[in-house]
C-alpha cells in the first residue's frame, strides 16, 4: 500500500511475497540475519521485504554495500524514525534519532574530537603512550588478578560479569574520569543487562513496524523503556556533578570538554549551531556504544579460545616470542603479532556479532543497481551476509584465523581484513572503531600473556548465537584460568 509509483524505465527491488497484514514478519521472527541471507541468495543484493505493511530495503554483498554506503553515501545516510528509538536518550541520540542533517554532522564531529582527545592523544602525565593505553593496561592487569582470585575462591567463574565492568571502566575513565568497583550494583544493574536494550533495538523488531503490536503488553518493551530511563538517570547525575565542579582551566574528561563546547560557543565553530543539551548528552552515545560492543567482542574471543585450545597456544607462543615475559603488551605491539591479529579478525568475521548495522533510511529518491528506491525507505544492512559470503570466503562457517595470513604466516593480508564488515561503512561508520580495535587487542594480549583459559572438566561452552542488536552467547560460569608464569617480573 505504501509503494509509490516507480518512474518509467526503472523497476522496484524484487523480494518475497508477504502475507496480508504481517508481510514477511513471520519468516524474520527468528534469526533475521540468517533468514535475510537465505532470501538474498534468491532475490539478490538489493531486495525488498515487508514487515507488517511497511516495505524494508535489505542490502547485501560487499560491492553493493560499498556502492550504497560509500559512493552513494549521502543517499543512504539517514535513520528511520522507529518508535522504539524514541525512548533512547529522550529521542535525541546521535546514533538512533532520525536526524541526519547539519546538526547530526556537527554533533558527530564534536563526539569524534572529544573521543580522540581523551583516548589516543599523547598523555603528558603517564608513562603510557596515551590515555587509552593507560586505562586498558590498568584494567586488564586488574582483571588478571581478579580471575586468579576467583579461581582460588570459587574454582571457576563467568568471565563476562567481570569483563563488562573492566571495559565499562575504560570508557567511564575517558567520559567521566571515574572508575567503578567490580561489585558496584548501580553500574552492574545497567551494564550487566544490556540485552534489555539489544532485544528491542535490534533490526527487525516487529513492533517497530506493526502498530497493532504496540498496544499489546510486552515484557521486552517494558524492560527496554525502564533500561533507557535508568540509563539517562545514571548519566544525568554524573553530568550534574561535572557542571558543579567544572573549571574551564582544567578540562578533566569528555564530559568537561563537551560542557566547554556548549558554554563557549565560538561564532564560527561547529558547536555554534547545536542546542546545548544536544552537545552534553553526546556522552550518552559514547558511553552506550562504548561498553557493550567491546565487552561482547572480548567475550566471544574467550569463547573461541577455550573451544580451540590449539589456537590459544599459538597466540601465546607468538606473544612469548615477540613480547616475551619481561614486560606487558603495549598498543605499539599492534602490527607485530600477525597470528593474534588474524584471530581477532576471524572472531569479528565468524561471530559477526553486529549482524546488521543500525537501520538506515534513504534521504532522497535514488537508484541502486538499477532499482528505484524512494526517499524515506528503511534500509537494513546485512553485515553477517558479507562475512559469510561464499563468494568472498572459503568455508565461511569454519573458524580459521589462518585465512587472513600469507603462506609463511608472517603477515596479515590487509585486503582480506578490510572485507570483514562489523563497523559499518561510509557516513555512518562507527566513530569508535579506532579505540575499539585497540582495546580488544590490548585486553586480549594482556590476558593471554599471563593466563591460560579453559573450562571445568566435563563442561563445554555453548556457542549458540542469540540474536539481538549484538549477538550474544549463553553465559558460562565454568571458566577457569591458570597462571602461565610468576607475575612479579612484569613491568
Ligand atoms: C555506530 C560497530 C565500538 C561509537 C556503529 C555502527 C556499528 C558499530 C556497526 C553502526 C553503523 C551504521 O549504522 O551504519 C561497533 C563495534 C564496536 C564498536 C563492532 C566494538 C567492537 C564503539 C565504541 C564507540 C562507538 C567503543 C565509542 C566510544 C559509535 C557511535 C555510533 C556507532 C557514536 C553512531 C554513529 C552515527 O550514527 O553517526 N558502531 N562499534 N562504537 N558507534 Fe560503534
Amino acid at each position: 500500500p505504501l509503494r509509490r509509483r516507480v518512474p518509467k524505465g526503472l523497476k522496484p527491488p524484487p523480494g518475497p511475497r508477504g502475507l496480508p497484514v504481517v508481510g514477511n514478519a513471520l519468516e524474520l521472527r527468528k534469526d533475521p540475519h540468517l533468514a535475510l541471507t537465505r532470501l538474498s541468495q534468491k532475490y539478490g543484493d538489493v531486495m525488498e521485504v515487508a514487515i507488517g505493511t511497511q516495505p524494508v530495503l535489505v542490502l547485501s554483498g560487499l560491492d553493493t554495500l560499498r556502492q550504497a554506503l560509500v559512493r552513494q553515501g549521502e543517499d543512504f545516510m539517514g535513520r528511520p524514525d522507529l518508535p522504539s528509538f524514541r525512548h533512547i536518550t529522550d529521542g535525541q541520540s546521535l546514533t538512533f534519532s532520525p536526524d541526519s542533517g547539519d546538526v547530526w554532522k556537527a554533533r558527530r564531529k564534536l563526539a569524534q574530537n572529544a573521543l580522540k582527545t581523551f583516548s589516543i592523544t599523547a598523555s603528558p602525565t603517564s608513562s603510557s603512550s596515551c590515555l587509552l593505553e593507560e586505562h586498558v593496561s590498568k584494567e586488564a592487569a586488574y582483571l588478571v588478578t581478579k580471575f586468579l582470585q576467583l579461581m582460588e575462591e570459587e574454582q571457576s567463574f563467568d568471565p563476562y560479569r567481570y569483563l563488562v565492568v573492566s571495559v565499562a571502566n575504560v570508557i567511564c575513565a575517558m567520559c567521566f574520569g571515574k572508575r567503578y568497583g567490580h561489585d558496584d550494583q548501580e553500574l552492574l544493574s545497567l551494564v550487566n543487562v544490556s540485552e534489555q536494550f539489544g532485544d528491542v533495538a535490534a533490526a527487525g523488531n516487529p513492533s517497530d513496524f506493526i502498530p497493532l503490536l504496540r498496544y499489546l503488553p510486552s515484557r521486552a518493551m517494558d524492560l527496554f523503556k525502564d533500561f533507557n530511563k535508568r540509563f539517562i538517570r545514571f548519566l544525568q547525575a554524573i553530568v550534574k556533578e561535572h557542571y558543579e565542579t567544572y573549571d574551564k582551566n582544567n578540562i578533566r574528561d569528555i564530559t568537561d570538554s563537551l560542557i566547554e563546547q556548549s558554554l563557549e560557543k565560538k561564532e564560527a565553530s561547529t558547536a555554534a549551531r547545536i542546542p546545548n543539551k544536544k552537545i552534553v548528552n553526546l556522552v550518552n552515545d559514547l558511553f552506550g556504544a562504548g561498553f557493550d560492543t567491546v565487552t561482547t567482542a572480548l567475550s566471544w574471543c574467550l569463547m573461541y579460545l577455550v573451544t580451540y585450545p590449539d589456537i590459544q597456544k599459538r597466540i601465546q607462543a607468538e606473544l612469548d616470542q615477540t613480547i616475551g615475559r619481561e614486560r606487558r603488551p603495549r598498543l605499539s605491539d599492534q602490527g607485530t603479532l600477525p597470528y593474534t591479529e588474524a584471530f581477532i579478525l576471524e572472531m569479528f568475521r565468524h561471530s559477526s556479532f553486529l549482524p546488521f548495522t543500525i537501520p538506515h533510511s534513504t534521504t532522497r529518491d535514488t537508484v541502486l543497481n538499477g532499482y528505484y528506491i524512494p526517499k524515506g525507505r528503511c534500509v537494513f544492512i546485512n553485515q553477517w551476509q558479507v562475512n559469510h559470503d561464499e563468494k568472498l570466503w572459503k568455508n565461511p562457517h569454519v573458524f580459521n584465523p589462518e585465512r587472513f595470513l600469507n603462506a609463511k604466516g608472517t603477515e596479515v593480508n590487509k585486503e582480506d581484513g578490510e572485507k570483514v564488515l562489523v563497523f559499518g561503512l561510509g557516513k555512518r561508520r562507527c566513530i569508535g572503531e579506532f579505540i575499539a580495535r585497540r582495546q580488544v587487542f590490548l585486553f586480549l594480549t594482556t590476558l593471554l600473556q599471563q593466563l591460560e583459559f579453559s573450562v571445568r572438566d566435563g563442561r563445554k561452552v555453548d556457542m549458540t548465537p542469540r540474536y539481538g542488536l549484538a549477538i550474544k552467547h549463553k553465559r558460562c560460569e565454568h571458566f577457569q584460568v591458570k597462571q602461565r608464569f610468576p607475575m612479579a617480573s612484569l613491568s
